[in-house]
């Protein structure tokens, strides 16, 4: 048994250690807003946060999250209302959403790093993270959005 920290709330799970975090997540605690793309660690549909930094759960085995704080989607706030998904939603950000989980988990580790990014910025952070819906332009948006209402700013 290997216990994790999923989401602010201790986890047993029965999983060998090597096996890829993102299966743990989805198939043995059901937390399926995590999404497998490529499974190589090329895409970032597989997004989640380890102490608070954005990884490709794909390629980190189970056993590299013991004893650390992972965060999910379904944990990113309590109420979908994290500054990300507030100005995603404000500005209709998905298309067929596949890749919005980890959209959504790169963008905010970026602002917690940088709480005014850039666009180079945020095309540095989010090169990783692809789309085959070309919502570029609409992520990009919302991440100034977000940094807007992060910093107390409605409009
Ligand atoms: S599924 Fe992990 S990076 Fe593509
Ligand atoms: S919204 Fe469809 S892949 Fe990004």
């Amino acid at each position: 048994m290997l216990t994790l920290v999923v989401n602010g709330q201790s986890r047993q799970v029965d999983a060998p250690p090597e096996m890829p975090l993102l299966w743990v997540l989805r198939e043995r605690l059901r937390l399926t807003g995590t999404k497998y793309g490529c499974g190589v660690a090329l895409c970032g549909a597989c997004t989640v946060h380890l102490d608070g930094q954005p990884i490709r759960s794909c390629v980190t085995p189970v056993s590299a999250a013991v004893g650390r704080r992972v965060t999910t989607i379904e944990g990113l706030s309590a109420r979908t209302d994290h500054p990300v998904q507030r100005a995603w939603i404000e500005l209709d950000v998905p298309q067929c959403g596949y890749c919005q989980s980890g959209q959504i988990l790169s963008a905010a580790a970026l602002l917690a790093r940088t709480p005014a990014p850039t666009d180079a910025d945020i095309d540095d952070a989010m090169g990783g993270n692809l789309c085959r819906c070309g919502t570029y332009q609409r992520i990009r948006a919302a991440i100034h959005r977000a940094a807007a209402l992060a910093r107390g700013r409605a409009r």
